[in-house]
């Protein structure tokens, strides 16, 4: 995704830190990621990889609260105005007009000031600026519920860039370590090569499709579906979203 620089991006990504993840130093001997710690509760957890500006996650964690969820983007710029657009769906407040986080009670966060947001605020979310597959190796196996890959970057050709797909053998290992047994990896995209590729590559990776359809919003499914960025995007263009579901086997 090509964002234009934010202003001001890390300092306005601190003034809401308490929605990030926090992520074991790599001095840990353990380096495990406790989600029960993070969010206070044992509920059941889902991943999205990828997940850019953060509609989806936004609409997904309020339309689903019974779950947590962790949405990660490596792009700080682009994780900002996930956070934010989170932060104001939730009443946290919104940008100052002059820079700045103003907290709904009138505290403005400026320069790189933190607002500690009182643990029962945070609500269902926190976002990692990390590398998906990075990330998935704090957390234990059969950990996840599910993990969300939406519209991903295709990578096209057959170089060594395929290998940096979200649905490359070297994440679907990692997926499959961290889903449950009965959890659910689920993918959409609008590209016919990324999507017949994947669909081949899931079940030679321990993976089995329990849904396809290669035409989401004419599909049984479309009541239920939480329209993306790039998916209004694409749809707008006419172009067809594709979309499968995934389970482990043999776990
Ligand atoms: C094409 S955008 C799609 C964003 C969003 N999911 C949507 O559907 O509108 C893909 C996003 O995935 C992020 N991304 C790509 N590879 C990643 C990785 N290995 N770990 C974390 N994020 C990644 C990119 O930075 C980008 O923001």
């Amino acid at each position: 995704m090509r964002m234009r620089k934010k202003r001001h991006g890390s300092e306005r990504l601190l003034a809401l830190s308490s929605l990030l993840c926090p992520i074991p130093s790599e001095t840990d001997e353990k380096r495990r990621l406790e989600p029960s710690i993070v969010f206070g509760n044992d509920r059941p957890l889902v991943v999205e990889v990828g997940c850019g500006k953060g509609d989806f996650i936004a609409r997904l964690s309020k339309e689903r609260p019974e779950r947590n969820y962790i949405a990660l983007e490596r792009i700080s710029d682009v994780a900002v105005v996930a956070v934010e657009k989170y932060a104001r769906s939730r009443g946290l407040g919104d940008m100052a007009p002059n820079g700045g986080w103003l907290a709904p009670d009138g505290t403005l966060y400026k320069n790189g000031a933190v607002w500690e947001i009182p643990a029962e605020l945070r609500g269902n979310v926190r976002f990692a600026v990390a590398d998906a597959n990075g990330f998935l190796t704090l957390l234990a196996d059969d950990t996840l519920d599910a993990v969300i890959a939406n519209f991903s970057d295709p990578w096209p050709g057959k170089g060594t860039d395929r290998r940096k797909r979200l649905t490359s053998p070297a994440f679907l290992e990692n997926y499959r370590r961290v889903l449950k047994p009965d959890g659910l990896f689920s993918f959409k995209t609008d590209n016919d090569e990324l999507f017949d590729y994947t669909a081949e590559i899931l079940p030679e990776n321990g993976f089995t499709i329990r849904y396809i359809t290669r035409d989401l919003h004419a599909s049984d499914r479309a009541a239920d579906n939480i329209v993306t960025e790039y998916e209004r995007n694409f749809t707008e263009r006419g172009i067809p979203i594709k979309m499968l579901e995934a389970s482990p086997v043999g776990k």
